[in-house]
C-alpha cells in the first residue's frame, strides 16, 4: 500500500466477520453468501436492497484523482497497492453494499500481448487493430500466472473488506473485439460489424480466444476469492437480437457457463440492450443488468422469474437535483420489486462530474426506503 494511505489501511474497513472461513493464499475462499448483495443476486430477502455502482471508483472521487495524478491507468492497474486502495475508496465514502475491483476490461488482452494504451478522455486505444487471420497470432492465450497481479489485489481486498462482498469483472467478447478491430472507442463499430458479416470464420476465432482469455481472468478472480461476477457486455446493444444470438451469445455462454460451478453469481450486463435481455439471460447469468432506458417490471418479466436484475437509475439523473433524484430512485425500486431480486445501481457507469455526496446520499436514501 503507498504510504501516505497507511493510515487508512488494515482494520479500516473490516467489519463484523460475515465469512465463515478466514481468506489467504491458498485457503478456500468463501462467498459471502449472508450478504444483502450476495442474497439479492440469488433472489432471496436481505435486510434492505442492496447498492453498489458501476464506475464508483474512479474521477467522481478527489481522492483517486490524486492517487493517479503520477501514475498511468494500465500501471495503476498492475499494481496491487493502488488497486486495493482505489477499490477501497468508494467503499469507504459511500457505504455500498459491494466494492468492485478497480482494473479494466482490456487488462487481460493486454497480458495476452496485444500493445494498448488506455488514454484519458478517449479510453482503450490498440496500436495494431486485429483485422486478419494473421493478426489473430498476436492474441495468445493467458494463464493466471499472466495476471498474477490480479489475484494479489482481490486477497489483500477480500482480507480488508470483511463481510462486503468483492465483485470480479472482465468484458464480454463483443466489447472487447470490438476495441480490438476498431483499434479504439467507436459509434458505429462498422469495422467490427463488417468483419462479424464477410468473414464468420474469423470472427469466431477471434472471439473464441477472448472467451478463453475472459475465462482464464474471471477464473483467476474467483479462485482469489471475488464473491461475483459481472460480465460487461457494454456495447453489445449495437446489436439486433437475431445477431447477438448467431454472432455474440455462443462466446459469451462459454464465459458464464465456464463459471457456472464457480458457486459464484454471475452478472450480465451491456447498455441499449432491451432487445436482447432476454438472450443475455439464457447465456448463462444470475443477474441481468439493465441500463435506463427499461423499466425494471418490464426487464424482469423478460428475464423470467429465476434471475435477478440489476440497476437502472439513468446517471445523468444524478445532475437534476435532489428532488428528482429520490422521486427517480423510489419510482426504480417500485419497479424492482417485481423481479425476484434486485441490486440496486445506475443503468451505466458514474459520471466523472458525478457530486460524490449525491451518491453517499442515494445509497441512504436506497437503505432507507428498503429497510425490512
Ligand atoms: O469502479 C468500477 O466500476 C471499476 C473500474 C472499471 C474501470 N473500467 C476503470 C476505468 C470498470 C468496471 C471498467 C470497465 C470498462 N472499461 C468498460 C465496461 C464498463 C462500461 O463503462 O461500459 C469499458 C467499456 C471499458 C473501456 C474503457 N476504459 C473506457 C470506455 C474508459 C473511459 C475513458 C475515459 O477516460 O473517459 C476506460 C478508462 C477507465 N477505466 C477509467 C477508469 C476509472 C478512466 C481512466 C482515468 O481515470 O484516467
Amino acid at each position: 500500500m503507498v504510504e501516505e494511505y497507511a493510515d487508512l489501511r488494515p482494520g479500516s474497513l473490516r467489519r463484523a466477520a460475515g465469512a465463515s472461513s478466514l481468506t489467504w493464499h491458498h485457503e478456500p475462499v468463501t462467498v459471502l453468501e449472508d450478504s444483502p448483495f450476495v442474497r439479492a443476486c440469488r433472489g432471496l430477502p436481505g435486510p434492505h436492497t442492496p447498492v453498489w455502482f458501476m464506475r464508483q471508483a474512479g474521477r467522481s472521487l478527489p481522492e483517486y484523482r490524486k492517487i493517479r495524478e503520477r501514475t498511468g491507468m494500465l500501471e495503476s492497474c498492475r499494481r496491487p497497492d493502488l488497486v486495493t486502495e482505489i477499490t477501497l475508496q468508494p467503499v469507504r465514502r459511500h457505504n455500498v453494499d459491494a466494492a468492485i475491483l478497480f482494473s479494466d476490461i482490456v487488462v487481460p488482452i493486454a497480458a495476452a500481448g496485444i500493445d494498448l494504451d488506455i488514454v484519458a478522455g478517449t479510453g482503450p486505444v490498440v496500436a495494431d487493430p486485429v483485422r486478419s487471420a494473421g493478426d489473430l497470432e498476436r492474441l495468445r492465450p493467458i494463464t493466471t500466472a499472466d495476471v498474477d497481479f490480479v489475484a494479489e489485489a482481490v486477497r489483500l481486498l477480500v482480507a480488508e473488506l470483511g463481510a462486503t462482498p468483492l465483485i470480479g469483472f472482465a468484458g464480454a467478447p463483443f466489447t472487447l473485439a470490438s476495441y480490438l478491430i476498431e483499434g479504439g472507442p467507436s459509434r458505429t463499430y462498422l469495422k467490427t460489424k463488417a468483419m462479424m458479416y464477410a468473414e464468420p470464420a474469423l470472427w469466431h476465432a477471434l472471439l473464441g480466444r477472448l472467451a478463453d482469455i475472459t475465462l482464464t481472468f474471471l477464473t483467476t478472480q474467483v479462485d482469489a476469492g471475488v464473491s461475483a461476477v459481472q460480465l460487461f457486455d457494454s456495447w453489445a446493444g449495437a446489436l439486433s437480437e437475431a445477431d447477438y444470438r448467431e454472432f455474440v451469445m455462443p462466446h459469451s455462454a462459454s464465459v458464464l457457463r465456464g463459471l457456472a460451478g464457480a458457486g459464484v453469481p454471475r452478472i450480465h450486463f451491456g447498455v441499449g440492450t432491451a432487445v436482447l435481455l432476454e438472450a443475455m439471460g439464457e447465456a448463462g447469468a444470475d443477474v441481468v443488468g439493465v441500463d435506463w432506458r427499461t423499466p425494471l417490471d418490464v426487464a424482469a418479466k423478460r428475464v423470467g422469474p429465476d434471475r435477478a436484475v440489476q440497476g437502472n437509475l439513468d446517471p445523468a439523473i444524478l445532475f437534476a437535483g435532489w428532488d428528482v433524484v429520490e422521486r427517480e430512485a423510489r419510482r426504480v425500486l417500485a419497479q424492482g420489486r417485481a423481479a425476484s431480486g434486485h441490486v440496486f445501481n445506475l443503468g451505466h457507469g458514474v459520471m466523472p462530474e458525478t457530486d460524490p455526496d449525491i451518491l453517499t446520499r442515494l445509497v441512504a436514501l436506497v437503505h432507507e426506503i428498503t429497510a425490512r
